[in-house]
């Protein structure tokens, strides 16, 4: 059929997501297993277990999407799929559930991009005017990608070390909160009456790129600092100097990338889209400078399948699909 009815499925991380995607935008179903549970224990994601989660719940969740779609298989245009970048063990899984689908259905199969499928998530919701600029901010990635035309991607910044939500959760963890710990921080800097001032990392000048590691150092030297002066440490204060300068460089450079590029938009993608310090700011800065700011609904930021669907309808549209022995991609580049 010519109505561009994909079925996507997602499984880089720790999300198993399957959705049904009409015509690039129309979500028929959209349906997310989190894992979070499994890995909390472990302060993080651990990638043997999440390969095996994905595997005990993949067939049940495309039946699932299915069913809550209205659409039956007879009726899929193509199967997406994540082919990287992710843990590749769980990235695999995905694959190859994609790969049977598109083969028995004998449809195209459209390996996607985990970040395309982020910028995407815009789509979803928005209209795009190109050139806009995205800046990509999760527990994997800190990204500043430009788009010159749909489905052309140009990254001019990244981050050089950790990824700000990676950032977020090994400060929360150093204040002994639970796994992902950014939302905590994130409420705790909300509510700080004071900052402790941190260094900002701008790095070269000029330079679009990140580097948050350095930060999170001299976070956990407050912190030992405190504990070997025996004074109670505010961790409130502590939060709200971490929030505000993980803030002042991404809005920034996001602003000046705005500027310099003839950006006529900005996209807000990622997990760490949902910091309220991090909207406000965007939001106050894109007010001022006339740049209008497109931020998808929370659960559209979050990893999940409609936005690998939202993606891969713009390959779906050009005819451009991928064999079905691609590998999975634990770096792919953009
Ligand atoms: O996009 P996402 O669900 O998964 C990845 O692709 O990484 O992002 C999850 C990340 C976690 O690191 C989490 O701590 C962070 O997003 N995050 C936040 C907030 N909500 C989620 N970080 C800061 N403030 C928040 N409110
Ligand atoms: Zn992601």
């Amino acid at each position: 059929n010519n109505e561009g009815i994909i079925l996507a499925i997602e499984t880089s991380c720790d999300e198993t997501s399957v959705a049904v995607v009409r015509g690039g935008n129309h979500i028929a179903s959209n349906v997310i297993s989190s894992q979070i549970e499994v890995h909390e224990r472990f302060g993080g994601v651990v990638p043997e277990i999440a390969s095996r989660k994905h595997v005990e719940v993949i067939t049940l969740m495309i039946e699932q999407a299915l069913e809550e779609s209205g659409y039956g298989l007879g009726d899929v245009s193509a199967v997406a799929v994540t082919q990287g970048p992710g843990l590749v063990g769980a990235l695999l899984v995905g694959i190859v559930a994609a790969k049977s689908l598109a083969m028995a259905l004998d449809v195209p199969l459209i390996g996607t991009h985990h970040i395309a499928g982020h910028i995407y998530a815009n789509q979803l919701v928005h209209e795009l005017e190109y050139p806009c600029m995205a800046l990509v901010v999760s527990g994997g990635h800190t990204e500043l990608v430009l788009l010159e035309s749909e489905g052309s991607f140009r990254m001019i910044g990244r981050t050089r070390d950790d990824a700000v939500g990676e950032a977020y959760d090994k400060v929360a963890r150093a204040l002994k909160f639970p796994y992902p710990g950014g939302p905590h921080i994130d409420k705790l800097a909300m509510e700080a009456e004071r900052a402790i001032t941190l260094p900002r990392a701008w790095l070269e000048a000029g330079s679009y790129d990140f580097s948050f590691s350095g930060l999170k150092s001299a976070v956990l030297a407050v912190i030992n600092q405190t504990g070997m002066k025996g004074e109670e440490l505010d961790k409130a204060a502590l939060a709200r100097g971490f929030q505000e300068s993980v803030i002042e460089v991404l809005v920034e450079k996001a602003l000046r990338a705005v500027r310099e590029f003839g950006a006529k938009q900005l996209l807000l993608c990622g997990g760490v889209a949902a910091n309220r310090g991090l909207r406000e700011a965007l939001t106050a800065r894109c007010v001022k400078e006339s740049v209008p700011l497109l931020v998808p609904p929370h659960r559209l930021c979050t990893d999940n399948a409609a936005m690998i669907g939202a993606a891969a309808y713009l390959k779906w549209k050009r005819g451009e699909f991928t064999p079905l022995d691609m590998k999975a991609e634990p770096n792919f580049s953009l």
